[in-house]
């Protein structure tokens, strides 16, 4: 059988999606159901950038199903330094049977799933996020429990607001993203969401105004303004973001009970306020839980049985 990675959302359709959510559900409260799925499988966290969430999650997931992590870090394998992407897919092909990859670029992430002979599961580049867009849309689901909520970003059109975009549009649910101009999505992205929104029937609604994009919203949602990678950047980005910080005073144009959401780590006092974070509306270590749920459910349908 063909290997299957997990690089997009839109690797798999939306039964498939709904399948893990049902899954993620079941490890919410089981966590030890599925004991032995990964039994004698070993898989590797290859990541060029930092994580908490990421790699522990991953880490304690496949613990729970039994398998076996190993963690090289930027140090480790210094993946496209010390050898090619294409060399150190190859071998480590030879000796384990999954590999979860954080890289700097998404052509490094393609080329590890070209050159591997093992499923390949993003855990992030910089282009997309789709284990981090799997369990947002999770979240949103086990909070709601139905899908007609008017769900909003606000911030910069990056990795995170990608995969959310493609869950959104491959799940039929409407999403409105508010970013400066010049500062909006990857157009190749946004045109992939959009033809998947054709098919779910669902709607892509773009502004560069925070106020209208938030009105009414019940889901408010931001990321850093400033991603791994484009710490060169920085005085240049926080001046172009000014005026998009999720604060109490953008929050009163959302719906009383709106709830807030932030993939984490949070630049807190640059794109999130403290009070916003720390207040009421705030589910954010709901969705850093729900990382470790859906991972496991990644985890089974690809490398499980
Ligand atoms: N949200 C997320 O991916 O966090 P880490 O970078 O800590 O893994
Ligand atoms: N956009 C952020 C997400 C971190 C989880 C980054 O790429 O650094």
């Amino acid at each position: 059988m063909a290997k299957r990675d997990f690089i997009s959302i839109t690797d798999l359709r939306k039964p498939e999606i709904l399948g893990i959510f049902k899954q993620a559900k079941v490890f919410k409260k089981k966590p030890f159901s599925k004991r032995d799925a990964l039994a004698s499988k070993s898989i590797a966290l290859v990541f060029q950038k930092p994580s908490n969430r990421t790699r522990v999650s991953f880490e304690v997931g496949i613990f729970d199903l039994g398998g076996h992590a190993t963690y090289l870090g930027p140090e480790e394998l210094k993946l496209g330094v010390r050898e090619s992407v294409k060399d150190a897919a190859k071998v480590l092909s030879r000796y384990l049977d999954g590999i979860v990859a954080r890289t700097f670029s998404h052509e490094d992430m393609l080329l590890m799933a070209k050159f591997s002979t093992i499923p390949i599961i993003n855990g992030l580049s910089d282009l997309l996020h789709p284990c981090q867009g799997l369990s947002d849309l999770f979240t949103i689901d086990e909070k709601f429990g139905k899908s007609d909520i008017k769900i909003s970003f606000v911030g910069d059109g990056n990795n995170v607001l990608h995969s959310l975009l493609l869950g959104c549009s491959v799940l039929g649910r409407d999403i409105h993203v508010a970013t400066p101009a010049g500062q909006g999505p990857n157009a190749e992205v946004l045109e992939k969401a959009k033809s998947e929104a054709a098919k779910s029937g669902s709607k892509i609604e773009l502004t560069n105004d925070p106020v209208e994009c938030v009105k009414g919203a019940d889901v408010v949602y931001t990321d850093v303004w400033v991603s791994m990678g484009q710490e060169r950047e920085k005085q240049k980005r926080l001046s172009a973001f000014s005026g998009f910080q999720v604060n109490k005073e953008l929050l009163s144009h959302a719906k009383k009970n709106v709830l807030v959401m932030h993939c984490l780590p949070a630049h807190r006092g640059e794109e999130i306020t403290d009070a916003v974070l720390d207040g009421k509306n705030s589910i954010v270590y709901d969705q850093a839980e729900n990382r470790l749920h859906v991972q496991k459910a990644i985890l089974l349908k690809l490398l499980g049985g």
